[in-house]
């Protein structure tokens, strides 16, 4: 264990059953009375943001504003606009409805507010982002992947520039969030395989990257477990037990790897996005297998006990010891291959258009990302042109 580590997750969890009728008493109790709802067309076009504006409304809170105009791919620019929109409409706090861009751009609008800013780059490059004015944060996650509404990290694009920013301070923490089945009901299966294997991975690297920790690997044990029980199910014949309990997952991977950070499978799939917009849930999946044989030698013990989150005991018993790590690859790679087989999980990068003459600028960035860093084994460009020749 290490000599010293740091844990942070101050993000009340309301999960379950009519989760979703406690958003007035939460808004109540952070003194939110005229919230700013952020969201997307897509949502919108769903009717599912309607839906929430009804419960909202029936707790007697103002539901009136909203701003649904963030892309995909949000940016500065679109925090920027929040920010004004929020203060002419003196709302008093903010719920982000969404996926990863809307929860990340909330964050960004939150953590400007909270600091007096109009301009979100103004705190670009700052390494310590300190407390600043309280504004009520309450995140909605839409996918079961990203896990965003319990990190301390956003990922912006500078406008101007299009370069991906990543601001990280635990003043990007949400107040709470709300995680309710009513919220991935209608993620089609294609989107429910990428974003939970996102999860996965978030899991399966924060259990063995340099930073882990007792308290981290508990929430990443727990993620892996409930992954690999009910994604199969979610992705067949999905039930809401399966969809609560990918949800929930992909909060707690959130929380491993806020805390424990990622690895090589993130650096290059940050890369292949990058270059090659190549979505990064599927990033994630075709990388991962690959990214664990490259990991193998250096995360050998690691891996063999995760064999048994991962498959279950009867797999762990019956499986020599010496033959467990190896067992771990092969699990993940079969798991990912039924989700292949299914037709909603392509597992190369060929698939999303990506080509032989693409890949060192793609290694090359994967090199320079900050994910690198904590990966248990140093890799050189070599080795990750190699990864990425494999999953072409
Ligand atoms: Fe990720």
């Amino acid at each position: 264990m290490k000599q010293y580590f740091e844990f942070i997750n101050s993000v009340k969890i309301l999960a379950g059953d009519k989760a979703l009728e406690n958003i007035g008493y939460e808004l109540d109790f952070l003194g939110s009375h005229r919230p700013l709802i952020l969201s997307d067309h897509g949502i919108k076009k769903i009717g599912l943001l309607d839906d929430i504006v009804e419960i909202i409304k029936d707790t007697g809170v103002d539901a009136t504003q909203q701003y649904t105009d963030i892309p995909p791919d949000s940016s500065t620019t679109v925090i920027n606009d929040i920010i004004t929109y929020y203060r002419e409409h003196v709302c008093d706090g903010i719920i982000a409805l969404g996926g990863g861009s809307v929860i990340d751009t909330a964050k960004g609008v939150r953590m400007a507010l909270s600091q007096g800013k109009q301009d979100i780059m103004s705190l670009a490059g700052n390494e310590i982002i300190k407390k600043g004015k309280h504004i009520p944060f309450i995140v909605l996650p839409t996918t079961c992947g990203t896990g965003s509404e319990c990190t301390s990290v956003a990922v912006i694009k500078n406008h101007s520039t299009g370069v991906k920013m990543e601001f990280i301070s635990s003043e990007l923490l949400p107040d709470s969030a709300i995680i309710d089945v009513r919220l991935t009901k209608t993620l089609p299966p294609k989107l429910i395989a990428s974003t939970a294997l996102d999860a996965l991975c978030h899991s399966i690297e924060a259990f063995s990257s340099l930073q882990k920790n007792p308290i981290s690997d508990a929430f990443a044990i727990s993620a892996m477990r409930l992954i690999t029980q009910n994604l199969l199910v979610a992705t067949t014949a999905p039930t809401d037990d399966s969809r609560i309990a990918l949800a929930v997952a992909s909060t707690m991977a959130g929380i491993a790897f806020s805390n424990a950070m990622v690895g090589i499978v993130h650096a290059i799939g940050h890369a292949c996005g990058g270059e090659a917009g190549v979505p990064h849930g599927n990033a994630m999946a075709i990388l991962l297998p690959e990214c664990m044989r490259f990991n193998l030698d250096a995360n050998k013990e690691t891996y063999e006990e995760m064999l048994v989150y991962l498959a279950g005991p009867n797999a762990f018993a019956s499986t020599p010891a010496d033959k467990r790590a190896e067992r771990t690859i092969q699990f993940v790679e079969e798991f990912i291959d039924t989700l292949n087989k299914q037709g909603i999980l392509p597992t190369r990068l060929s698939d999303f258009g990506v080509t032989a003459e693409q890949l060192p600028a793609i290694a090359k960035k994967a090199l320079n990302d900050g994910a690198i860093i904590v990966n248990n084994k140093p890799a050189t460009l070599e080795d990750i042109m190699n990864i990425l020749q494999k999953c072409l």
